[in-house]
């Protein structure tokens, strides 16, 4: 049974509050793939700079922060003015404030709020001039609120300021128990309506991630991506006993994935790769 907004609310508020309580040290709090780590945070970083986003003494906002993994990203590569992290879990928000202390960040105005970007009546107080919403935006099936949320966005970014979000941008929307894909059209739509246009498309991770970015039924193309995923997944298990393997295994294939991106990126457009995108949002 697909699932809904609330549904995957009541996942996540006990998904944090359980890697949260299991956590000894910051680093025990991961989420995402150390190969994902590795392909997208340099290119955010590069895109920043190429971009000129004020990701250094800028107010920045992250929605969706779960466990922090962005928060960490924002504070240990750049000094923002203000950074503030939004979740609409409890459980989010007590994980950030227990991991993320006040003081922690003492050139940056850090705070963590309980906040719902598809609510109508939202209000932050401020715009911002960066706001970050990574693997959020699949996460809400229904339109209207999908509509609120784009809204929220176009109503919280400063006139200059940046958007970006993390999108696979397929031909066809995909829908999965988890997710729903929303296709190219669908979401160059949505987001002309609220005002906003894309600035840039930068594909990254093709194994590290879900192959969303490929429409079709899963004994497809998207069925083959899937088997060598979980055979990558697999082999960082089976090696996950040594160290040293374990660091040869993720930097091979780290290595995969930025050879095949490197190949694609003089001959294959961003959208059309299968891997997941970050993707450059400003207000018309
Ligand atoms: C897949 S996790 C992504 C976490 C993090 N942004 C990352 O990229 O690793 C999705 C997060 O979005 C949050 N979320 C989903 N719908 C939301 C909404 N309507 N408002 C605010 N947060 C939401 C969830 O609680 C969860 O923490």
């Amino acid at each position: 049974m697909p699932m809904t907004q609330q549904c995957i609310q009541k996942h996540y508020e006990g998904a944090w509050k359980a890697n949260s309580d299991a956590a000894k040290h910051l680093r025990d709090i991961t989420y995402s793939s150390p190969i994902e780590d590795a392909i997208v945070y340099p290119l955010y970083r590069r895109m920043i700079a190429d971009l000129r986003l004020k990701a250094t003494g800028g107010d920045v906002l992250d929605i969706g922060s779960g466990a922090g993994r962005w928060i960490r990203f924002f504070l240990e590569n750049f000094s923002p003015k203000k950074l503030v992290g939004a979740d609409y879990t409890q459980g989010s928000i007590d994980l950030l404030n227990k991991w993320f202390p006040t003081g922690c960040a003492p050139q940056t105005d850090l705070s963590f709020r309980l906040t719902d970007i598809t609510n109508p009546a939202l209000d932050l107080g401020q715009q911002f001039d960066l706001i970050n919403i990574a693997n959020v935006l699949f996460h809400i099936p229904e339109a209207d609120l999908f509509n609120n949320a784009i809204a929220n966005l176009k109503k919280h970014v400063k006139r200059d300021g940046m958007i970006v979000t993390t999108e696979y941008l397929p031909r066809a929307p995909v829908r999965t128990e988890w997710m729903l894909v929303r296709d190219r059209y669908h979401f160059e739509h949505a987001i002309k309506q609220a005002g906003l246009r894309i600035v840039a498309i930068k594909a990254f991770n093709i194994f590290a991630n879900d192959p969303m970015g490929i429409e079709g039924p899963d004994d497809g193309a998207r069925g083959d991506f899937n088997k060598v995923r979980a055979m990558i997944r697999s082999l960082g298990a089976a090696n996950a006993s040594s160290e040293e393997t374990t660091r040869f295994v993720i930097t091979f294939l780290t290595e995969i994935e930025k050879a095949l991106l490197s190949f694609c990126a003089d001959r294959i457009p961003d959208i059309e790769m299968p891997s997941q995108k970050l993707v450059f949002l400003a207000p018309v």
